[in-house]
């Protein structure tokens, strides 16, 4: 409110009366209420303001409130903490904004400059205290903290000045004088136009904080912090109608009967009440930013998905897909000449562009219906165990506990149980498992499926201990499926390999960080170590490594003898690497692994063209190399 007043008094009404004796009066009642609007302002700051500071004392020490006024620990968080830097800026801030409100009436014009700056200043403060100052990893995270400033800023601007207009409106004298009438006209428009700025500042940052603190649709619907997001942009939206009803009829109503004093007033008061309402929905706008300020941001929490369904487009064939991204296109670029022409008044336009928006909406949806598939409240779960070998060995004892009777040692749904079953138990070990999110497979885990003939385990398993299951499921799914990578290199999906740590050369390593360097040849073998071949390798290893591929030899089987390349691993790691080699594969088996862990190609060494030679090592590593592996889910990183 403090800036707004001062936005308003700067930039405003000060430029509004100019030149404008006749309206003297007019100039008087408006700035007596003003001035008592920013007073009140101030004294609501500085009283918050030492509230806040005692608080967040009682929160650093963990005294109660009135132990923190009289020990001293407001001293030390006002010294010591960048809180109390900040808030003795605040203070500072205060006392320059107290002296331009108690500035003489003939320095008005200079205080009012001083106090824009000073109030600015000190709303923009508020961004240290907010998300946007606790840095984090994530791209273009430089943009965060200027995005939340204007933020701040416009809706200053914006917000603040809408009861000093309102005030503006109600001191038009009873007679509606032209002259004042013509004030209040052009103190709207210079509003208007600084209202419109605003509002596009607070769009364009309010995307770019979107993206930083909720990121997802999940995260959007599913959390409550998400979900008060979507009721402020609801609430500006409805903001921004009223706005523009004021902008589109009211304002002109203003000069065009010049004639009318009655309809000059009606003109004023209907103006008048509309930016009210549009006030008290701000007031509504900030309260939710409040609760959201407390609230950890949409990123952060596990996304309960509140609808039945979900639209998965990997469902859908890639041409298909194609055509919904057109399909996307056109419905945008519908949307936009619906905008144009509601704005331009062309009826025709407007039809045509509701027709086109139509028609392509069906279009899509029929093109979208095999995505829509049922979800669950976990569906956009992220693990909170890692995919990785000790994971994968906590699952595979759980496993074989709770899940084999029906599903079968081997996962292939066909445990003792399973012909008692009326629903014959999945087979575990089909490709299929890994089109599912693994959201949905912790639903099932967790609550049963959906024909209750599989129970849940939520009673039962820990969550952690769930996840362990669902890693040990998919590493042996990738298991099998690794059984049938041929030594070709395949550039279409591929069963990854869980994460594990090793021991190469004196040196500790995992293979993710490994893989950061370039694909990998893992060399997997059972006793005696294959020590020509090891040999081989370890003399190649120059070229290799120009050609980005670093060697990891295993042995499965303790003790291995020695020979070089071989890595040292903990028994955890031998266990869910055994998963990755079969017992027809002979004396060792070779997997070429991309930049995500994914199995790309396999040797064995009973395998018909037996292990791969030296061109063929370095061509596949540069081809390897150049498969695209998807980026890192942002919002998908667990806490
Ligand atoms: C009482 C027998 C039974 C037990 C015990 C059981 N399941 Fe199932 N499971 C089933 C049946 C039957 C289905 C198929 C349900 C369907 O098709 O609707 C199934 C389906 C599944 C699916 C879905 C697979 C897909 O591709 O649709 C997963 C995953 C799964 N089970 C994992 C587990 C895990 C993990 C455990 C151990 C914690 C377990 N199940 C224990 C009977 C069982």
């Amino acid at each position: 409110m403090l800036e707004g007043t001062f936005v308003f008094w700067a930039l405003v009404s000060g430029p509004a009366f100019q030149n404008a004796g006749a309206v003297q009066g007019m100039k008087t009642r408006l700035d007596r209420r003003l001035l008592a609007l920013a007073r009140s302002s101030l004294l609501v700051a500085v009283v918050t303001g030492a509230a806040w500071l005692v608080i967040v004392g009682s929160q650093m020490s963990g005294m109660p409130l009135s132990g923190v006024v009289q020990s001293g620990v407001v001293k030390i968080v006002l010294t010591q903490t960048r809180f109390g830097e900040a808030w003795l800026i605040r203070a500072a801030l205060l006392v320059v904004l107290a002296g331009c409100l108690a500035m003489r009436h003939n320095w008005r014009h200079v205080s009012a400059w001083i106090g824009l700056l000073a109030s600015g200043a000190f709303i923009a403060s508020l961004a240290w205290a907010g998300h946007g100052a606790a840095a984090e990893q994530v791209p273009f995270d430089g943009l965060h903290l200027p995005a939340d400033i204007l933020h701040l800023l416009a809706s200053g601007a914006w917000l603040g000045a809408l009861l000093p207009l309102a005030l503006m409106l109600s001191v038009v004298g009873r007679d509606g004088s032209p002259e004042e009438v013509a004030v209040a006209r052009t103190a709207t428009l210079r509003f208007s136009a600084i209202a419109l700025t605003s509002v596009g500042t607070l769009l364009v940052t309010g995307i770019v904080n979107t993206w930083f603190l909720s990121g997802t649709i999940p995260a959007l619907l599913g959390t409550l912090y998400g979900q008060l997001l979507l009721v402020k942009v609801l609430l500006f939206a409805v903001m921004i109608s009223v706005a523009s009803l004021n902008r589109r009829r009211f304002i002109p109503a203003l000069t065009a009967i010049a004639s009318d004093a009655a309809i000059r007033l009606r003109a004023v008061r209907q103006l008048r009440s509309n930016v009210s309402i549009e006030a008290s929905i701000g007031i509504f706008v900030l309260a939710i930013v409040g609760i959201m300020g407390i609230l950890p941001p949409g990123s952060h929490t596990e996304p309960q998905w509140p609808l039945p369904f979900q639209v998965d487009l990997g469902e859908v064939a890639t041409r298909i897909q194609t055509a919904l991204d057109v399909i996307a296109v056109a419905i945008v670029l519908c949307l936009a000449a619906m905008a144009f022409a509601a704005q331009t008044r062309r009826r025709r336009t407007l039809a045509a562009s509701i027709v086109g928006l139509i028609f392509f909406s069906a279009i899509g949806l029929v093109a979208l219906r095999p995505a829509i598939v049922r979800a669950y409240p976990t569906t956009y779960y992220a693990s909170t165990q890692p995919y990785s070998a000790p994971s994968v060995a906590r699952g595979a004892p759980l496993f074989s506990e709770n899940c084999a009777v029906c599903h079968g040692a081997g996962g292939r749904g066909d445990g003792p149980m399973a012909t008692k079953l009326p629903v014959r138990p999945a087979d575990l070990t089909e490709p299929h498992l890994f089109a599912h999110k693994i959201g949905d497979i912790f639903w099932w885990v967790s609550n049963g499926s959906d024909n209750r003939v599989m129970p849940g385990f939520a009673n039962k398993l820990s969550p952690d201990q769930r996840w362990d299951l669902i890693n040990f499921v998919l590493a042996r799914t990738a298991g099998v499926l690794t059984a049938k990578t041929s030594s070709q290199v395949s550039t279409t999906a591929a069963p990854p390999l869980p994460d594990f740590a090793f021991q190469q050369n004196g040196a500790q390593n995992t293979l993710s960080q490994t893989l950061k360097n370039g694909p990998v040849l893992l060399v997997l073998f059972a006793t005696p170590a294959p020590r020509a071949r090891l040999e081989q390798l370890a003399t190649l290893g120059p070229r290799l490594t120009a050609a980005g591929l670093n060697v990891v030899a295993i042995g499965l089987a303790t003790p291995a003898n020695k020979a070089p390349l071989i890595a040292d691993v903990s028994d955890d790691v031998r266990a869910a690497l055994g998963l990755f080699r079969s017992g027809t594969d002979g004396g060792e088996t070779e997997l070429m692994l991309d930049r995500n862990a994914s199995v790309r190609a396999r040797w064995t060494a009973s395998g018909a063209g037996g292990l791969a030679d030296t061109t063929t090592l370095l061509a596949d590593a540069v081809r390897v190399a150049r498969i695209p592996v998807a980026a890192a889910n942002h919002a998908g990183h667990a806490h």
